[in-house]
């Protein structure tokens, strides 16, 4: 169990208790933000590092601030910064700032395993802040939080993921996540997206979206990630827009409460129409709110842990 160990590699590697203990944190932290100082000492003193080899808004900015609501000294550092650009390794740049005082580092990486390798190799806390196409906790615990928050239980709802999930961090960590905590989950997508052997992670598999959502109560829409397809695995996004994107009339096919979740960014017209994206479903920017509170959670049970409580 990777909290016990001071770290919060993937949801692969937290159990149902570690969640739930991680979501119910997240409520007192909430709280926190709602106050006029919006401020807590846990971290002060300690010094978080945030290393991002990729582009991020959310889970970058949604780190400082929880960083610095618990008082932490934060820096942040991204590729065209670091002396990795020379080469240095990764091992060797967290080395470094270990000696400067790094007790936590925030890292997202491109390569699929990068937290763990560091987890093994430095006496750091590592919190993986998206690794290639492996895993984003945070991400998933925000969802997690989200969906707890709005319909009370996890346990026995229907949620649908839609999209590319052979290249989804997100997808995945929200398939052991919700799995964990007793959801029943299928994915969605065009054929050359969906691995043939996902349904080993305990989800129905589905091909066609209009088949998937009857009954959904969570639909996560997946963003279409240009950037990881090194072939054409669909022949254009306006067709993938056609057979999967989000519509109204798709929309009626789910549960009447369902709600409507997507990590960002979004790629209006394309994962979803702007009708869908700003409907009163649509609990996006509940997702980027929740953000902070479930961050300062996870930073709180790393810190702990590395303090031996
Ligand atoms: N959801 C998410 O990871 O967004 P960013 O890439 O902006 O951090």
């Amino acid at each position: 169990m990777s909290i016990s160990k001071g770290h919060i590699l993937g949801i692969s590697d937290l159990s149902a208790e570690d969640i739930i203990q991680v979501l119910k944190t997240a409520e007192s932290m909430k709280v926190v933000s709602t106050r006029n100082v919006k401020k807590v000492p846990t971290l002060k003193g300690i010094t978080v590092v945030n290393l991002f080899f990729e582009p991020s808004t959310r889970t970058r900015a949604s780190f400082e601030i929880a960083e610095k609501r618990l008082s932490a000294d934060v820096l942040n550092l991204s590729l065209n910064q670091s002396s990795v650009q020379k080469g240095e390794t990764l091992l060797d740049t967290i080395r470094n700032l270990k000696s400067m005082g790094a007790s936590i580092i925030v890292i997202r990486h491109p390569m699929s395993g990068a937290p763990w390798l560091l987890a093994k190799e430095i006496d750091c806390s590592i919190i993986n802040a998206g690794d290639g196409s492996h895993e984003h906790p945070s991400q998933a615990l925000i969802d997690l939080f989200t969906v707890k928050e709005i319909k009370k239980n996890i346990e026995g709802l229907n949620v649908v993921i839609v999209g590319d999930i052979l290249h989804s961090r997100v997808a995945r960590s929200n398939i052991w996540g919700f799995n964990k905590l007793g959801a029943n989950v299928s994915v969605v997508g065009p054929p050359t997206v969906i691995p043939e052997d996902i349904t080993q992670l305990n989800v129905k598999k589905y091909y066609c979206i209009e088949d998937s959502l009857d009954g959904a109560d969570v639909i996560i829409m997946l963003r279409i990630q240009r950037e990881r397809q090194n072939r054409n695995l669909f022949p254009s996004m306006r067709e993938y827009s056609k057979f999967y994107g989000l519509t109204k009339e798709r929309l009626d096919l789910a549960k009447d409460d369902a709600i409507v979740m997507h990590p960002g960014p979004i790629n209006r017209g394309i994962e979803l129409s702007s009708e869908i994206a700003d409907n009163a479903r649509s609990v996006i920017l509940e997702q980027v709110s929740n953000g902070i509170a479930v961050r300062m959670a996870m930073l709180y049970h790393v810190a702990q842990s590395r303090a031996g409580n």
